[in-house]
């Protein structure tokens, strides 16, 4: 997701893009590897793409690196550990340094599961007062921060959310071949406001 990040910003503005991760795994990769380093593999695949100018890894914990990073943020992409509380941690981490009009992005928010990136959007995004535009790609959540959003941007990111529970419930409960899968997943895209 770093690569892609770097990629972005390399075709946009040229800002550097923080990538903060321990490389130690979240629990669940601890239970299934058990000790892991992914450090060296990740500064591999970000100069293998030459993108060593723009990325800038940070190996420290979500709340270590909002200690020593004071610039404003413009873009935030959340995909660290898990559990509620610390999906929690991380929004209110990062949220107070997003400018207003910046983007916060959630991944692995569709699972029922392993539910504190769902539970997290659901409450901090589709239905915060600072968050217009909110809408999913995948499993991927994202919002734009606003000073405070109108009863009719409440009003979309709840219908967004409806939207997105539908599509959720359905890909879960019927199984469609591929095509019509990609046939929904463009109509569903196609339905959000
Ligand atoms: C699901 S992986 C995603 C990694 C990366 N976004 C990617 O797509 O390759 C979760 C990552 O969160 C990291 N992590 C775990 N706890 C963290 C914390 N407190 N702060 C920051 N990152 C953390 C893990 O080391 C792991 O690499």
């Amino acid at each position: 997701s770093t690569v892609w990040l770097g990629w972005g910003s390399k075709f946009g503005k040229n800002l550097k893009v923080f990538a903060i991760d321990p490389h130690i795994g979240s629990s669940e990769h601890i239970q299934r590897f058990g000790k892991i380093d992914t450090f060296n593999e990740f500064l591999q695949n970000i100069k293998a793409q030459k993108l060593d100018d723009i990325v800038v890894p940070l190996r420290c914990t979500s709340y270590e690196a909002s200690t020593i990073l004071k610039e404003p943020v413009e873009l935030i992409f959340i995909d660290g550990a898990h559990e509620y509380d610390m999906v929690k941690q991380d929004f209110e981490l990062w949220f107070p340094k997003l400018v207003e009009g910046g983007i916060m992005a959630f991944h692995d928010t569709d699972s029922y599961k392993r539910d504190g990136p769902r539970r997290v959007v659901e409450e901090f995004l589709y239905k915060s007062q600072f968050f217009k535009d909110v809408r999913f790609v995948d499993s991927i959540k994202y919002g734009k921060k606003v000073a405070r959003n109108s009863r009719l941007d409440r009003i979309k990111n709840h219908y967004s959310l409806l939207l997105l529970r539908f599509r959720i419930v359905i890909a879960a409960k019927i199984h469609l071949p591929k095509t019509l899968r990609k046939i929904g997943k463009k109509l569903i895209n196609f339905l959000q406001l």
